[in-house]
């Protein structure tokens, strides 16, 4: 049995991303930005951020695969699905549950950048430093977490756990 152990509550995530989302739309105001999310882990960050964020946004999601099943990343990167939107000139914020060793947004980045945006930037509600395997930007970050999977909050182990409201640890 799966023993699950909050870590961060709901209440501190919503603190945070009502932090973030202030900063944020105060550089981006008037711009009409191009978020991009990253399926399927940051669906439930992005809803609750760009409603936070409460400025006119649009709204577009990309699907990545890295992890097979388990918790230790294949360290291939795969597009699953593309965008949908024209990247071009636009204000692009790419939107991340979780930053690890950093290969699945090193290569998100390049594939945005590749399409000329007129900005680009890296918001990401969760940050695990200890296990970067590339330098990553990170533009606007919520947590600093310790080296521990964790599930909930949209985040999964093999499509497990991703409806929990608080990030926690898995003890077994
Ligand atoms: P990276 O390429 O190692 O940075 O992997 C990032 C991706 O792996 C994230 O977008 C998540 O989908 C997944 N991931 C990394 N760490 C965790 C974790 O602790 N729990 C759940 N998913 C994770
Ligand atoms: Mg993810």
């Amino acid at each position: 049995m799966d023993k699950l152990k909050i870590i961060i509550t709901r209440e501190e995530i919503t603190k945070k991303i009502d932090e973030l989302a202030t900063e944020i739309r105060r550089d981006y105001r008037g711009k009409n930005p191009l978020l991009i999310g990253v399926l399927k882990g940051s669906f439930v960050f992005l809803s609750d951020l760009v409603r936070a964020m409460n400025i006119p946004a649009e709204i577009d999601f990309v699907r990545l695969a890295s992890y097979g099943a388990g918790t230790e990343s294949s360290g291939k990167i795969k597009l699953v699905q593309g965008l949908k939107t024209s990247i071009k000139g636009r204000h692009v914020l790419v939107v991340e549950d979780i930053v690890d060793g950093g290969l699945t947004v090193n290569f998100l980045l390049d594939y945005v950048k590749r399409r000329k945006p007129a900005s680009l930037k890296l918001c990401t509600l969760f940050d695990k430093p200890s296990r970067r395997k590339v330098e990553v930007p990170i533009d606007y970050r919520g947590f600093t977490i310790p080296d521990a999977f964790v599930v909930g909050y949209g985040l999964d182990l093999d499509e497990k756990f991703r409806y929990l409201p608080d990030l926690c640890t898995l003890e077994e």
